[in-house]
């Protein structure tokens, strides 16, 4: 007797990796993430898990966020939605540097750790020093009975189902979406978005899963692009306010498992240095998906044409000016600019996989990383 199907492959679902099967799955992480949280006629956001009334969210007047890794770089686009929507001034922090310094509170300081695990030792040093000092925190999680999700007052969990992949893919969507639940129910609770405004976006939140199936299809073409990173060394990723962000997030997923050398740049930024750095040939990946910053950025994306770059363009269907300047376009589905970060992010995801395969590292596991950093 012999058994014939090998039992890893069939956990990965038929996928030759896990990373790329847990890209595969953000639509159903992030339907699972909003099922019940939004109210069947869009008049509010429920998550009536959380134990924070009304009095408090409208007393919040600082937030700190703290994270580490992904779980950080949702935590910026986290400041820009509540900052933008609940008018709360937020402060996103590295949980390995929070933790040694002398934060600032307000009497009504929130504190939100975002961890994929639950368990990253930094955030839940940082955790515990601040419920120490008798403050109130406010847990975003992937694992239900982690420590962050046992010790934090408040918790919103993340369901996007197990993470096996090092390379965190469908926590960092799903962190969006819960960031993107709490900050639209704080601006309504606080009064600074009004009725329409939240039906807008929770009706933009409720069509992204589709979107999310949609933007996959952009696999093969993220998979011919990914060749030209066999023998590339240096790569940029640039981008304004929310693109800005989800460059960052991009450029660590490629160092990650692909061993290139990513850096992530705030494209208006560019000239004050990094330009230095762009030759003949060197990829760049320009996210265009803000209508109020296009303009602004493509005349950055001229700068790095100018000097040789090949760029790689993301924005809207539709938006066919792009190729004027770009030398190729990936076009992510309409959505409201706001919710932008989680359509985007995922042709990064792709781009990543494809460059570690064609590089032919260890895409699951890459050299000196852990899925879960329990040490300091
Ligand atoms: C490790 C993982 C990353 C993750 C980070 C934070 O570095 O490799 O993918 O983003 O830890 O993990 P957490 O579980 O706290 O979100």
């Amino acid at each position: 007797y012999k058994v014939t199907w090998d039992a890893v492959s069939a956990e990965r679902g038929g996928y030759p990796h896990f990373m790329l099967k847990e890209i595969h799955e953000q639509p159903k992480a992030v339907r699972d993430t909003l099922r019940g949280r939004i109210a069947e006629d869009f008049s509010r956001v429920q998550l009536d898990e959380l134990n924070l009334d009304d009095a408090f969210m409208k007393a919040v007047d600082r937030i700190h966020i703290i994270a580490c890794g992904t779980s950080w770089h949702a935590g910026l686009v986290g400041k820009a939605v509540i900052e933008s929507y609940a008018r709360i001034p937020v402060d996103v922090e590295i949980a390995s540097e929070y933790r040694y310094r002398r934060p600032l509170f307000t009497p009504n300081t929130l504190v939100i750790v975002i961890s994929q695990s639950g368990e990253t030792a930094d955030t839940l040093a940082a955790l515990r020093e601040v419920k120490r000092q008798g403050r109130r925190v406010l847990a975003i999680t992937n694992v239900v009975g982690s420590s962050a999700e046992r010790e934090a007052d408040d918790v919103i969990i993340t369901w996007a189902g197990p993470e096996i992949a090092v390379a965190s893919t469908k926590a960092y969507t799903t962190q969006l979406i819960a960031l993107y639940l709490l900050g639209i129910k704080m601006a309504h609770v606080r009064g600074e978005i009004g009725d329409d405004k939240v039906r807008e976006l929770l009706k933009g939140l409720e069509d992204l899963p589709q979107a999310t199936e949609q933007v996959l299809d952009t696999a093969p073409q993220l998979e011919r692009f990914a060749q030209r990173y066999v023998d590339t060394m240096d790569t940029f990723f640039i981008g304004r306010s929310l693109d800005y962000s989800v460059a960052m997030e991009g450029a660590l997923k490629l160092k990650e498992i692909s061993y290139i050398h990513a850096e992530a740049y705030a494209a208006g930024e560019l000239k004050h240095g990094t330009l230095a750095l762009i030759t003949e040939g060197v990829p760049v990946i320009a996210l265009a998906t803000q209508p109020d910053l296009y303009e602004k950025t493509v005349s950055n994306i001229v700068e790095v044409k100018a000097r040789g770059a090949f760029v790689l363009g993301m924005t809207w269907i539709g938006n066919e000016d792009l190729e004027k300047t770009v030398d190729e376009v990936i076009y992510l589905p309409k959505t409201l600019p706001e919710l932008a970060p989680i359509l985007a992010v995922i042709p990064l995801q792709l781009l990543a996989y494809y460059a570690a395969v064609a590089r032919g590292n260890d895409v699951d596991k890459p050299r000196n990383l852990a899925k879960s950093v329990t040490v300091e």
